[in-house]
């Protein structure tokens, strides 16, 4: 049986191209960049060079880029790097009710050490609403982070606006492209105001445990890793050259084609909501119709449980998700999902997400959907 992957939110497969050019970062340079030898003055100079390349992507200084292990621990760094540097500014932090887990626990832990966070709510598309931004910033507030594109149901906040309430405030503005990366045009230098941004290499057909944090120079960062002086000692720890030279590639392809891959995706995304109609399907979509990335799509079928619909789509070789955390093999209710309908909406046990990425073809796309709405059809009787 053909398996279909449809679930690139969760992670993507890596680009042979990026596989052949991490190749010899394991064997033949593969020198401690913090050597002083040959060895490590290679691995260093390589390093450096792939530092550019995301900085010359994001339009700011290599300086300004911390490479991570992936976006967990840039979201991490981001957030309780800033409120310990700004502590005696202020211990007020904003952020949205249906951000990533990596942003939620890790402000949830700082209420714990005496920070005080305001969870803005969404309206039922997924959207914040700038007035309740506006109203909730206080003289204390030294951080909002806000993501840029949803996982769960792709929907893009107004980062533009955002940027611009806070900088007039002056509060940091992080925010959280972990998603967005790869399909939206991202220029720091631009007039967004983000001043740390977080992103992921396994997200972009890169390897995982890699990623980055930008952090603009003027932003004050207290490190959350010790033991070593690299990434200029905000983050300690031998650095992963292969992984590293692998994200740059990873962002280097994203560039040349970012704009082809969202043309791309939302026309498979229309695919399959065609198929759908064509097969007289009931269903309806989470989140906002136009405010979304391409790659993913969030679709409520009503009266059909989730766990019964992934586990029978699974049996069929589809790939998709729910989107929200699974515990021993359970499907928790979508905080997200939660937060734009309520604790009780039926959405939040009939809904899957679908999301799309390299090596999906509109074919793939449309065999997918036929044997969606049947699975869906046979569940929901
Ligand atoms: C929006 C968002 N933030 C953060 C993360 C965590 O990134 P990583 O898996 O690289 O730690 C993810 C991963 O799914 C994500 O979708």
């Amino acid at each position: 049986m053909e398996r279909i992957y449809l679930d690139h939110a969760a992670t993507t497969p890596m680009d042979q191209r990026i596989v052949d050019k991490m190749m010899p970062y394991f064997t033949e340079i593969f020198g401690n960049p913090s050597s002083i030898h040959s060895y490590g003055r290679e691995a260093r100079k390589w390093l450096d060079e792939a530092r550019e390349v995301i900085a010359g992507e994001l339009h700011c200084k290599s300086h300004e880029i911390i490479l991570t292990s992936g976006g967990t621990e840039a979201d991490n760094l981001a957030i309780t790097g800033v409120a310990m540097a700004r502590q005696h500014e202020g211990k007020h932090i904003i952020t949205v009710k249906t951000e990533h887990h990596a942003v939620l626990h890790t402000c949830e832990r700082l209420e714990k050490l005496g920070f005080d966070v305001t969870y803005l709510d969404v309206d039922d598309t997924g959207l914040i609403d700038l007035d309740q931004l506006k109203q909730k910033l206080r003289d204390d507030t030294i951080l909002a982070t806000i993501m840029y594109g949803n996982n769960e149901t792709g929907v893009i906040q107004p980062i533009k606006e955002i940027g611009e309430l806070l900088n007039d405030h002056g509060a940091y503005f992080h925010t959280d492209a972990v998603q967005a990366f790869g399909t939206m045009p991202i220029d720091v230098a631009d007039d967004l105001h983000i001043d740390l941004l977080s992103a992921s290499g396994h997200k972009l057909n890169g390897p995982m445990g890699t990623g980055f944090l930008y952090v603009s120079e003027r932003v004050k960062l207290s490190p959350q890793l010790f033991g070593g002086e690299q990434e200029r000692k905000r983050r300690a720890g031998t650095e992963n050259v292969a992984g590293i030279v692998g994200l740059a590639e990873a962002v280097q392809l994203t560039k040349q084609n970012r704009r082809e891959k969202a043309v791309y995706y939302g026309k498979l995304k229309e695919t399959m909501l065609q198929v759908f109609d064509e097969e007289s399907l009931n269903f309806s979509i989470n989140g906002h119709p136009k405010e979304t990335l391409p790659h993913i799509l969030n679709v409520y079928f009503p009266g059909v449980s989730i766990e019964s619909l992934l586990v029978n789509l699974d049996m069929e070789g589809i790939a998709v998700s729910s989107g929200s955390a699974c515990t021993a093999g359970s499907v928790l209710p979508s905080h997200v999902l939660s937060a734009m309908y309520g604790e009780e909406a039926k959405e939040l046990t009939s809904s899957v997400r679908i999301s799309f990425g390299l090596g999906n073809e509109e074919e793939h796309v449309k065999q997918a959907a036929r044997k969606i709405a049947t699975v869906v059809k046979r569940l929901a009787k």
